[in-house]
């Protein structure tokens, strides 16, 4: 089968781009599929500030291939120091479209997260008073629960009483990995949305550890098992609105990835486009592809659709991707579905 798809060009609702060597590396690889993304903030030092987040903005435009067109979203870092009147300007410009929430010590770079809930109520009343969105990482911390269960506690303890207590906060799940949490967002009556990677719509937790240990395919939150795959499946194809393309990925350098102790994130950006196309059309879903990668991210986020279009082609053959891209540190292994993928966009 030979076909073409058009559709409005997707945007990437949570990305690392990083910084220095590995986001000059990372960025055209983006900026190639997605016409904007929602940068995440948890660069070494993290980005807290409204001055950090445009400085940040300068230097991801600055990397920016001759030409290229990519407009970065970008976000704060929360903090139990955070601002409510820098974040409420940095929203008022436009320089800033979300803050993220991670839990002290959730995952990469989460050191500088939340420990005390109490003490960034201010902060998440003035978001709600203006309509700012919370992008949160949704896995407790607490070393006593499994880490696959991490997610579906974090909901019931944290997740759902924050919400309760701050009416009108406008909440973005990230990265969901179980039916539990797709379940508690299609149950909420406003006010809440969940991103979905294309990683945690291809592997469950065998493709990290049955017949050996793949540390390409270890990110956080850790995939789960088999029905939880499903269920992120459904959501994403299933043409609910509250449900959104949002990569999460996650360069690390090889020599990181492969070690004793290594780092999570699965890097997509090359693949993403073209192997969500290959999983829609698995699904007999492709008229839902545009929905989910272009059109309720935008509708969510109170932000225009994109005008300008990306065709997807389906070629005859399977289409290969390069293993690895490399940067000036290192080289970094692009995520491997184990599937052909036929697809390519232009
Ligand atoms: O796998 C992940 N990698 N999950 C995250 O939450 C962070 C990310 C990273 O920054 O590497
Ligand atoms: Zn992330």
């Amino acid at each position: 089968m030979s076909a073409t798809l058009t559709i409005r060009r997707p945007d990437d609702w949570h990305l690392h781009l990083r910084d220095g060597a590995m986001l000059a590396a990372v960025l055209p690889e983006s900026a190639r599929h997605f016409a904007r993304a929602i940068i995440m903030p948890n660069l070494v030092p993290p980005v807290t500030t409204g001055a950090q987040a445009a400085a940040y903005r300068d230097r991801i435009r600055a990397a920016l291939p001759e030409g290229a067109r990519f407009e970065p979203l970008m976000t704060l870092y929360l903090t139990e120091e955070t601002d409510p009147d820098d974040v409420a300007s940095a929203a008022r410009t436009g320089l800033v479209k979300a803050v993220k929430l991670y839990p002290a010590g959730a995952t990469t770079n989460s050191a500088s997260g939340v420990r005390d809930f109490e003490r960034i109520r201010a902060v998440l009343e003035r978001m709600a008073e203006i309509g700012l969105p919370l992008c949160v990482h949704g896995e407790v911390t607490d070393p006593d629960i499994d880490i696959f269960d991490r997610e579906a506690v974090f909901i019931d303890r944290v997740l759902d009483p924050l919400r309760r207590a701050t009416p009108g906060l406008r909440v973005v799940m990230e990265h969901v990995t179980t039916s539990q949490a797709v379940d508690y967002v299609t149950s909420a009556d406003r006010d809440l949305a969940a991103t979905i990677t294309v990683h945690h719509l291809v592997i469950n937790r065998n493709h990290i550890l049955a017949g050996g240990i793949r540390p390409h395919y270890y990110c956080l939150p850790v995939a789960k098992r088999e029905t939880h795959r499903r269920a992120l499946v459904a959501a994403a194809t299933g043409g609910d609105a509250r449900f959104f393309l949002g990569t999460d990925s996650a360069p690390h350098l090889d020599a990181a990835k492969e070690s004793a102790c290594g780092c999570a994130g699965c890097f997509t950006a090359p693949i993403a486009v073209p192997l969500l196309a290959e999983i829609f059309e698995r699904e007999g879903a492709l008229d839902r592809l545009e929905a989910f990668a272009s059109l309720n991210g935008p509708a969510f986020y109170g932000l225009p659709t994109n005008e300008d279009r990306l065709t997807l082609t389906r070629a005859p053959t399977p289409v290969t991707f390069p293993a690895k891209i490399e940067t000036a540190h290192g080289p970094v292994t692009v995520f491997d579905p184990g599937f052909p993928v036929h697809w390519h966009a232009s």
